[in-house]
């Protein structure tokens, strides 16, 4: 079963308006045509230009990193899935652990964020993943299963199908440590039986479940090459496109 290839760069609360617009013409002018998938999730600001300069290029999206969860309305300083969508932005990274722990996003809200996103056209990544002491505690599977059962698998499977999912153990994000790619593995096995015993083998094979925490260039080819996972959501080595792109590239032959 051949899945999509992605890698997803996060650029968090990072560049100026121009910066960003350098980084993406440094991203666009180094990336080689091939059959993954990379998509930018600048700020908010940075969303429509990223867009108009992306426009035609087949391997390239635009996402955010962030919606609110209602339509439209009084919430001042919020942005809503449908404006994300007008900027020509596809995707959009929900439930990273910055926002669960910062911003106090839990899995019922997270629900009706992934609604209104699929309901508004664009693609979720929804991330998961488990703090330091779960994973110590051992509980680390069952944490995970229930951020997907209370986040993602109440959708019918027809939307289920546009989900793309990153696991990103919170102990590897921005701290230098990465999973080792075993445990990567295990993890990303565990979560395909769980869409498998939810969706149904098929739909199980289709998704792609990305890898977050510390991907770099010296280590994301043995992390890619694990049987299921298919590609990264990268935070600090996204910002530059050197090493973004060498990221890009890292995917064994096929
Ligand atoms: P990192 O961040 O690559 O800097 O660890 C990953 C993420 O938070 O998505």
């Amino acid at each position: 079963m051949k899945r999509q290839r992605i890698v997803a760069g996060n650029w968090k609360m990072n560049l100026d308006f121009n910066e960003g617009r350098d980084l993406a013409i440094g991203i666009i002018r180094s990336i080689g045509s091939s059959d993954v998938l990379t998509i930018l999730c600048p700020p908010f600001i940075h969303l429509h230009y990223i867009s108009v300069l992306t426009n035609g290029i087949a391997n390239i999206e635009v996402g955010a990193q962030n919606c609110h969860s209602a339509r439209n309305g009084a919430f001042t300083g919020e942005v809503s899935a449908a404006m994300i969508k007008s900027t020509g932005a596809s995707y959009v990274i929900l439930g990273h652990s910055e926002r669960r722990e910062f911003f106090d996003e839990d899995d019922a809200l997270l629900a009706e964020k992934v609604n209104i996103a699929l309901a508004s056209g664009l693609h979720p990544i929804f991330c998961c993943g488990e703090k330091l002491e779960v994973r110590e505690a051992g509980t680390h599977e069952h944490l995970v299963r229930t951020q997907l059962e209370n986040g993602l698998f109440h959708l019918d499977s027809d939307v289920f199908a546009k989900i793309v999912i990153a696991y990103e153990p919170v102990w590897a994000i921005g701290t230098g440590k990465t999973a080792s790619p075993a445990q990567a593995q295990e993890m990303h096995k565990f979560i395909r039986s769980l869409i498998a015993e939810r969706y149904g083998q098929e739909i199980a094979d289709s998704t792609a479940i990305l890898y977050g925490g510390s991907c770099k260039p010296d280590n994301a080819a043995e992390i890619f090459s694990q049987p299921d996972v298919d590609g990264g959501l990268i935070g600090g080595a996204s910002l530059k496109a050197a090493d973004f792109v060498a990221i890009v590239d890292s995917f064994p032959q096929s």
